[in-house]
């Protein structure tokens, strides 16, 4: 274990794809503080190539060894799905800080587990939630508690896409990545609203969902898949009933017949005002006419940047 953390802090990426190069690596060039040591891939091509661009003395596919060999104060955990519970708790292990890609875990019970063994070994353990760290969030996350809106007893999540089955990775496996859109994308959304309403005790959940289109179709908007693999749900739509009362609908989907191409975003209704997430907009109706309380002329565009700040100070 790194009893005492280098300056500058060490840091260690695995998985090197298409999140650890636009997101973490991305991020960690631009600080002075932060160094990036090793980079690990189980293919051996990737890791290489993915230290050659970021000029990363170490590159292999072994976890273990490399937590061995480069000892890092920090690991980033851009790996698929299914393992982000086993190089979670390595890391940790090991006595790193942690940044992990969502979803956190394949189950609630992985995800209890690597809480407990962040919480033990006394280190950060966060996940790239990264739309909660809006500004958008954070202004109507205010609104609420400050009692804007009165009660917010329906709250309307959307994650859906037209014809947006990822066409890279493993997201239509069942296996390596646990679920389709609602583990996703939906997550995201799903992740945002709680933030705003100050995680409220859920009583019930119920859900349906489908796989109507994935398994027939094979191209769109994020490039080509083969639908004979295709092993996720393409659609779910879940009604979650707070202990408050209230209730959260979520509806996400890789691939929905909707006019338009993708629809991320969140409307908070309440007793006295609504307010949409992005860009954050909070609304009253005044005599059949919609009058604006406080707004935001555009969405944040720097919610990834933010999420990787907040973790690394
Ligand atoms: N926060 C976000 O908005 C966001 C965006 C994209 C992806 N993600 C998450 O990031 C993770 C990776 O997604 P991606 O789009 O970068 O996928 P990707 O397929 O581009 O990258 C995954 C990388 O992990 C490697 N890998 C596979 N198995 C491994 C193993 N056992 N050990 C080490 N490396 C292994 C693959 O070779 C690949 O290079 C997923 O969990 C995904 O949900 C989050």
């Amino acid at each position: 274990m790194n009893a005492t953390p280098s300056s500058p802090l060490r840091v260690a990426i695995i998985g090197a794809g298409q999140v650890a190069d636009k997101v973490h690596a991305a991020y960690y060039r631009t600080r002075d503080d932060l160094q990036m040591v090793a980079v690990c891939d189980s293919s051996e091509a990737q890791a290489q190539q993915f230290a050659g661009r970021y000029g990363i003395p170490l590159a292999c596919t072994d976890v273990q060894a490399m937590l061995a060999t480069a000892r890092p104060d920090v690991v980033s955990v851009c790996s698929p799905n299914r393992f982000h519970y086993e190089h979670v708790m390595q890391a940790l292990a090991a006595g790193c800080h942690v940044m992990c890609e969502k979803p956190p875990a394949m189950t609630v019970e992985e995800a209890d587990t690597m809480r407990r063994a962040a919480r033990h070994a006394g280190r950060v353990l966060a996940y790239d939630f990264h739309h909660r760290f809006a500004l958008d969030a954070l202004l109507l996350r205010e609104q609420v508690q400050a009692g804007v809106l009165g009660e917010v007893y329906v709250t309307i999540a959307r994650a859906l896409r037209r014809c947006g089955v990822p066409g890279w990775g493993v997201f239509t496996s069942k296996t390596l990545s646990g679920g389709g859109p609602l583990i996703d994308i939906g997550i995201h959304m799903l992740d945002a609203a709680m933030y705003v309403l100050g995680f409220p005790a859920v009583r019930r959940v119920s859900a349906h969902s489908f796989q109507r289109i994935g398994n027939r179709k094979s191209s769109g908007q994020f490039g080509v898949w083969d639908p004979t693999t295709f092993s996720v749900e393409d659609a779910v739509f879940a009604t979650i009933e707070f202990r408050n009362g209230g209730i959260l609908r979520l509806d996400t989907s890789f691939a929905l017949n909707i006019p338009q191409q993708s629809i991320m975003n969140v409307e908070f209704c309440g007793e006295r005002a609504g307010a949409t997430l992005f860009p954050a907009h909070v609304y009253q109706d005044e005599d059949g006419k919609l009058v604006t309380l406080c707004a935001r002329e555009a969405a944040d565009d720097n919610r990834h940047l933010r999420s990787m700040e907040h973790t690394s100070t």
